[in-house]
């Protein structure tokens, strides 16, 4: 009876892609045969809007192509909780009192902040939101609402999870021990690149699969998709490390990557060809994925009653957390 806790989650802005499939979905996935861990996933929508508040149609639109996307890749929300942020008041309510824990100062170095606040210049102007700074603060309220110990993210949630372990031990030490202090569980994977080879993959930059796409969506990606520039003939000897079709070969295609990389290296094996045998492989693997989200896609009521039943268990969590809070601060009235 001693489980451990764990606590994850995706803002909805978008279809989830392939690289989310790599990085995130498929180590939660795996995580749900441990039998010692107690799982949630949250649709972060409130934090979503924190830099989408103008556009609360793209957000509510997402969260429902986000659960399809979770389902899909066999996210099971009868071993995972499965849950809609917005539902839980108690997260807005430990923000305000977290507020009081963090310095404005601290909030601005933040570096996972900092770079986002820099790339979102079309929103934020010279001057960021109060919403925006503070969503690490938020971000503390989601994992601690639910006694969150593990939170397993990708290497640029480090900082968020650091800044929420200090508001704990500040909590802790002010008001006595009462919340637990969460760890982050690096996932394995390291992040995808996207098709054109950039570090980053995502649908502003256009270099993305969805899981959602169609045979004729990959295909037209795939087709795209950075080569060696310097393989102007089949015959000439490519090199597989600065090709993006090899890269995702060996996502795609753990049996044939060797021969693929040899033969490319050896001049044996035309770019074209290479990436038709990439895109029957994606094809293969994204078949299922796709199959289930079609039968999601045709039963929104089901899908509503998985998120709905999932957020009542999330709401019981956090009204406990609630009244520990409360009391531990004074005001239980
Ligand atoms: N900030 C995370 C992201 O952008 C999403 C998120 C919201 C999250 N709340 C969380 C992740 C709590 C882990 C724990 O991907």
């Amino acid at each position: 009876m001693n489980k451990k806790r764990s606590l994850t989650g995706d803002r909805p802005t978008g279809k989830l892609h392939i690289g989310h499939y790599f990085g995130s979905l498929k180590s939660r996935v795996k995580m749900q045969e441990d039998e010692n861990l107690e799982r949630f996933v949250m649709i972060a929508d409130v934090q979503a809007l924190t830099d989408n508040f103008n556009n609360p149609q793209k957000v509510r639109d997402n969260v429902y192509e986000v659960l399809m996307d979770y389902l899909s890749v066999g996210i099971d929300p009868n071993k995972t909780t499965i849950f809609l942020q917005s539902m839980i008041p108690e997260i807005a309510e430990l923000t305000v009192f977290y507020s009081n824990l963090v310095t404005i100062a601290r909030l601005q170095r933040n570096p996972t902040v900092k770079t986002e606040i820099a790339q979102k210049k079309e929103i934020f102007g010279e001057s960021v939101t109060y919403g925006f700074l503070g969503y690490p603060v938020s971000q503390a309220a989601d994992i601690t609402a639910f006694g969150g110990e593990l939170v397993p993210v990708g290497e640029d949630q480090l900082p968020l999870i650091e800044q929420c372990r200090e508001i704990v031990r500040k909590f802790n030490s002010i008001y006595g021990d009462t919340l637990k202090e969460p760890e982050a569980v690096l996932s394995s994977n390291k992040r995808i690149k996207g098709l054109d080879g950039n570090e980053k993959m995502g649908k502003s930059l256009g270099n993305a699969i969805y899981l959602s796409d169609t045979d004729d969506q990959i295909h037209k990606k795939v087709m795209g998709a950075l080569t060696d520039p310097g393989r102007i003939k089949k015959e000439s000897k490519g090199n597989p490390n600065i090709c993006m079709v090899a890269y995702y070969h060996n996502l795609f295609s753990k049996n044939e990557v060797k021969t693929v990389c040899e033969e490319c290296k050896a001049g044996k094996r035309g770019c074209v060809d290479c990436k038709k045998q990439l895109i029957t492989n994606i094809i293969k693997e994204l078949t299922p994925i796709r199959e289930k989200r079609k039968y999601y896609e045709e039963r929104p009521e089901e899908l509503k009653k998985i998120l709905m039943e999932g957020t009542i268990k999330a709401q019981e969590e956090a009204k406990k957390t609630m009244e520990k809070v409360k009391k531990a601060m004074k005001i239980d009235y």
